[in-house]
């Protein structure tokens, strides 16, 4: 797969580790930045990776902050995208087999690499669910499509 991979300072070490395990797992991973742990604003980050993953440049996006928390926020902003937080592996595969997450946000702080790498091999393997999550997953696309309006 093409992922994009940004980090603001506080993910930074991790971006690296991270790059490293998904090149080595043969996917076609690039980085969009930071490129120093001189403190930046996450926002730009996330957009660069959401960009690339809402216009298929990437076919994912993983993005690394103190906590992922600014990270999914900031790229949950951009039509096409369903960035989830994921803090264990458990919570990793289920942001694939429900939620059809295209961009997984961890948090650099919290996880140690080893537990970042198997957290990404398993949202990378696991497919999407569909049946039911398939219609929840829709809905949150048409919340999107409605600009926020709460149509059922
Ligand atoms: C930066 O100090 C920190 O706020 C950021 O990395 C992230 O945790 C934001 O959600």
């Amino acid at each position: 797969m093409k992922i994009a991979v940004g980090s603001d300072h506080g993910g930074f070490a991790r971006k690296a580790d991270a790059l490293d395990f998904l090149r080595s797992e043969g996917h076609r991973a690039f980085d969009m930045g930071t490129h120093s742990e001189d403190s930046v604003d996450y926002p730009d980050f996330a957009l660069a990776v959401a960009k690339a993953v809402a216009g298929r440049k990437a076919d994912r996006g993983v993005l690394l902050c103190g906590t992922g928390i600014g990270m999914a926020m900031a790229a949950n902003k951009v039509p096409g995208i369903r960035a989830a937080v994921a803090w264990s592996v458990e919570t990793a595969r289920l942001a694939s087999e429900h939620n059809k997450a295209n961009v997984l946000c961890l948090g650099a702080r919290q996880l140690d690499a080893g537990l970042i790498r198997e957290m990404l091999k398993v949202w990378l393997s696991t497919p999407f669910g569909g049946g039911r999550h398939e219609k929840r997953v829709r809905k949150i696309m048409r919340m999107e499509k409605d600009r926020g309006r709460l149509s059922r």
